[in-house]
């Protein structure tokens, strides 16, 4: 298995490309399923989990091609063709969906065109249980019948889904994308209540309307969706990602660097600029994207409280955390989102971290001085960054194994760190 060995104690300088969010790109892939034309999907980012998913795709019958990816031709010009003339199969696999939980998206697109799916439950994951007991509830809500059985959900309707109103009781973002999917071709309105708001829910929310779709409410809370016979083809360009760029942002911020995240959307990261700015980091909207700038600066620790968007995001914990290890005075951070993302704690810890755990779901963090380079291993994607970000600012020489976790949701990390200065290889087994 692939490590990354670091030498720390080098402030990141050079500016950084963003690419386009995994985690739209994904719901956008599967939204394919809802029509026999073409979709076409720029600014795709080149991750494991956008192959996972184009994997089962090409399953269920949908015919993929990839231009624009020749080497040195940069990730702006990637563009997939998704086309789902004739759905041969309506089952999402065990062997695919335990690979990937986003692959449980098939399912509101599947049933909405075709009238039935039989998608296996993911199971549980690192960060926690994860149950998608609101993807299944929502759908019978539409009309679906639904059974479990043997770990798989087996929904089917007779005719089209009907629209209904759905409350969700509380935030979730794959509910929301996969019951958004599957109103579209709904027979009359669905009322999403309590909807999520995140960007990359805006995102397949815009590209269903430029596939035809009549969808009302984006971006707020409640989210109306009247249905239509059917959708047609559509170009639409991935948004970048938040937490990308805000990764890197918090890499810079923690070497005490100065970077230009080329192709940042600063107005989507706004929970995370402002808690940047309090620590002391300056954080200024350039015409390319956004500039972070925490040279030569004392930062201090700020309370973080992950929320759904426009709060502090889930994604964003375990990298601000490496941060706050090096900042002056205490910080608390409470995770509301997932009961179980605190799998990076003994890992910085082991770098020297002072930090406790308080009833599993806040943790006090005591900035020290200098973190010191450790042999680490990551856990889940997002805990595997903050270990990135812990080993560039240690003093001496940090390794990381596990690294497939970060193939899945970043792209040409070592590359983009490396071009800013640090010292990083990926050490090959
Ligand atoms: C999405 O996961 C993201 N994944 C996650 O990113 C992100 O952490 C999460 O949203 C929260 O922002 C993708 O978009 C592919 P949820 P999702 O449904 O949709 C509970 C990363 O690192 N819940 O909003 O699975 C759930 O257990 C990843 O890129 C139910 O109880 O998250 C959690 O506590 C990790 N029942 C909360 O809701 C359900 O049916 C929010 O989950 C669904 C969710």
């Amino acid at each position: 298995m692939d490590r990354i060995r670091i030498v720390g104690g080098k402030p990141l300088r050079g500016t950084i490309p963003v690419v386009g969010a995994k985690n739209a790109a994904l719901p956008l892939m599967a939204a394919c399923l809802l029509i026999d034309d073409t979709l076409t999907l720029s600014n795709l980012p080149h991750l494991v989990d956008i192959t996972t998913m184009a994997n089962l795709l090409a399953q269920h019958g949908v015919e993929l091609s990839l231009n624009g990816d020749s080497p040195g031709g940069g990730h702006a010009g990637r563009v997939l063709s998704l086309t789902a003339r004739t759905i041969v199969n309506t089952t999402a696999p065990y062997d695919l969906v335990r690979k990937m939980r986003a692959s449980v998206l098939v399912l509101g697109p599947l049933v909405a065109r075709c009238g039935q799916a039989r998608v296996s439950l993911p199971g549980g994951c690192a960060i926690g249980t994860r149950p998608v007991d609101l993807h299944v509830k929502g759908l019978a809500r539409l009309g679906a019948e639904i059974e479990l059985a043997e770990g798989y959900i087996e929904a089917r309707v007779k005719g089209r889904l009907t629209g209904a109103q759905i409350i969700f009781p509380q935030v979730s973002v794959g509910a929301t994308e996969n019951l958004m999917m599957a109103a579209t071709l709904a027979e009359g309105e669905t009322e999403l209540v309590n909807a999520a708001r995140e960007p990359e829910v805006c995102d397949l929310a815009h590209c269903l309307v430029a596939m035809g779709a009549d969808i009302e409410g984006i971006g707020s809370d409640t989210i109306r969706i009247r249905g239509v016979d059917r959708l047609h083809s559509a170009h639409y360009a991935v948004v970048p990602d938040r937490i990308e760029a805000g990764t890197y942002a918090v890499a810079a911020a923690t070497t005490r660097g100065d970077i230009e995240l080329v192709g940042a959307r600063p107005e989507l990261m706004a929970a995370m600029a402002k808690v940047l700015v309090e620590t002391g980091v300056v954080v200024t909207p350039t015409e390319r994207g956004c500039r972070i700038d925490a040279s030569g600066t004392d930062l201090v620790g700020v309370d973080i409280m992950t929320e759904p968007y426009p709060g502090f995001p889930t994604d964003m914990q375990a990298q601000m955390m490496a941060l706050m290890a090096t900042a002056r005075g205490a910080s608390m951070i409470t995770e509301t989102i997932f009961e179980n993302r605190f799998m990076h704690v003994p890992e910085l810890m082991r770098m020297g971290a002072q930090i406790n755990i308080h009833r599993a779901s806040s943790a006090i963090v005591r900035g020290v001085p200098k973190l010191s380079g450790a042999q680490v291993m990551a856990t889940d994607l997002r805990a595997s960054s903050s270990l990135v970000i812990a080993g560039l600012a240690a003093a001496g020489e940090t390794t990381i194994s596990r690294v497939y976790h970060l193939d899945r949701g970043y792209e040409r990390l070592v590359e983009k760190l490396a071009a800013c200065g640090a010292e990083i290889e990926r050490i090959r087994d």
